[in-house]
């Protein structure tokens, strides 16, 4: 019996990320050691006050159906959150909450496409912009951006791309794989392009806390009210609190985009958790010093790692300004041999890696540049230190 699936689903690639780590958690469980630089998962624990709050949400019975969009203390923490850190004003029906920010994209782009929309991805990207696009019946169109510009689209490249057919553009700062945050004056080119085009900004700034050396996250709905207006802000607590398990994100835009993705969402999963939505509430309003603290954290493992890698031959990293990844070009290792294996793309060497020199990175193909690999310091610095000697050692001995 042929068992056939929808032709939209079979054009869609696995999450990349996602099978390396489901590869390295197997050798993991087989006993072998590896270091793990793959997955964007703080490796901090929830801080405690929000366990604890998820733990008084089920004793004080807060484990029934809220409403779709979520509850409304958590619309209301949400404003007062963006309010606070952008000087934003939302109300809470213009906000919706979701299990986690790429439900939150997924609702965006169910809300505002139409078959054979264009969504422009500055590349690289994050491995699942364009499968989302896709299976909401999108076009990805991906705008190449040069290394010297911190890999971040310019006003003339983004204006090459526009066609009758754009609905929006995806823009995400501080940006996952290449760590790159978009400046004002960088913001107000995109913004004035989309304003003048009539074309939507899905502005994914789930890394916005994670920002290093004074450079701080702008918000690009920050810049006015007519951006403002075609701006749907996506963030969530996975990254920030070290929440990725208890799945929350959440979509501020206009009240007319909010509904949609509101009905959506309300057909599909209903609501996110109500134990999250309450702990998140709790998260939001409580004080910030945990986040602070895993910032400063993150802020020692990315110097360290920038500095051992910077210092291995062949290879060269692009400072990350935010989140918590290096993208390190290894144009100079594609056509050699690693192991007596010919390294044709980033997938052959990340691979070989793995295998054979057990550290676990992401090779620069699932962000559509094949002579990168990222590095995740989402890790212990212990790891990060018995890591880099191990990759520093394999390569040395193996790359010829
Ligand atoms: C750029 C970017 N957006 C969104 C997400 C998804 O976050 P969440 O866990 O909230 O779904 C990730 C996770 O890796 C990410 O890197």
């Amino acid at each position: 019996m042929e068992l056939r699936i929808s032709d939209k689903i079979s054009k869609i690639a696995p999450s990349i990320t996602l099978s390396i780590d489901a590869k390295l958690k197997q050798m993991l469980a087989d006993g072998i050691k590896v270091y793990g630089f793959g997955v964007g998962e703080p490796d901090f624990e929830t801080p405690k006050y929000i366990r604890d709050a998820a733990v008084e949400a089920i004793d004080k019975g807060m484990t029934k159906y809220t409403p779709a969009q979520g509850t409304m203390e958590l619309r209301k923490a949400i404003c007062a959150k963006m309010k606070r850190d952008h000087g934003l004003e939302y109300n809470p029906n213009q906000i919706i909450a979701s299990s986690g920010a790429k439900h939150s994209l997924s609702n965006s782009f169910a809300a505002i496409l139409n078959p054979g929309d264009e969504v422009i991805v500055p590349v690289p990207y994050w491995v699942s912009y364009t499968e989302i696009i896709k299976l909401n019946d999108g076009v990805p169109v991906l705008v190449p951006t040069k290394k010297e510009n911190g890999f971040k689209m310019t006003k003339e490249e983004l204006m090459s791309a526009v066609t009758s057919k754009t609905k929006a553009i995806l823009l995400n700062t501080p940006n996952n794989p290449t760590g790159s945050i978009y400046t004002e004056s960088e913001l107000k080119d995109i913004a004035d392009v989309a304003v003048s085009n009539n074309i939507y900004v899905v502005s994914d700034e789930i890394y916005e806390q994670l920002t290093y050396d004074g450079k701080k996250h702008i918000s690009i709905a920050a810049l006015g009210e007519d951006i403002k207006e075609l701006s749907i802000v996506i963030n969530g607590m996975s990254k920030a609190y070290a929440m990725t398990g208890w799945r929350l994100g959440y979509a501020c835009a206009n009240e007319k985009i909010i509904k949609a993705m509101s009905s959506v969402q309300s057909h599909a999963v209903s609501h996110p958790s109500s134990i999250t939505q309450y702990a998140s509430v709790v998260a939001l309003n409580g004080p910030q010093d945990d986040v602070h603290k895993m910032v400063e954290q993150f802020a020692k493992r990315r110097t360290y790692m920038f500095d051992r890698l910077s210092k291995i031959e062949g290879l060269k990293c692009l400072m990350p300004d935010g989140a918590f990844y290096i993208y390190v070009d290894i144009t100079n290792y594609i056509n050699k041999e690693l192991c007596g294996q010919k390294i044709n793309s980033s997938l052959d060497f990340a691979q070989i890696l793995l295998e054979q020199g057990h550290v676990a990175v992401i090779p620069g193909a699932a962000f559509g540049t094949d002579n990168f690999i990222r590095f995740s310091y989402a890790t212990s610095m212990e790891i990060i230190e018995k890591g880099i000697d191990a990759f520093e050692d394999f390569v040395k001995k193996n790359l010829k």
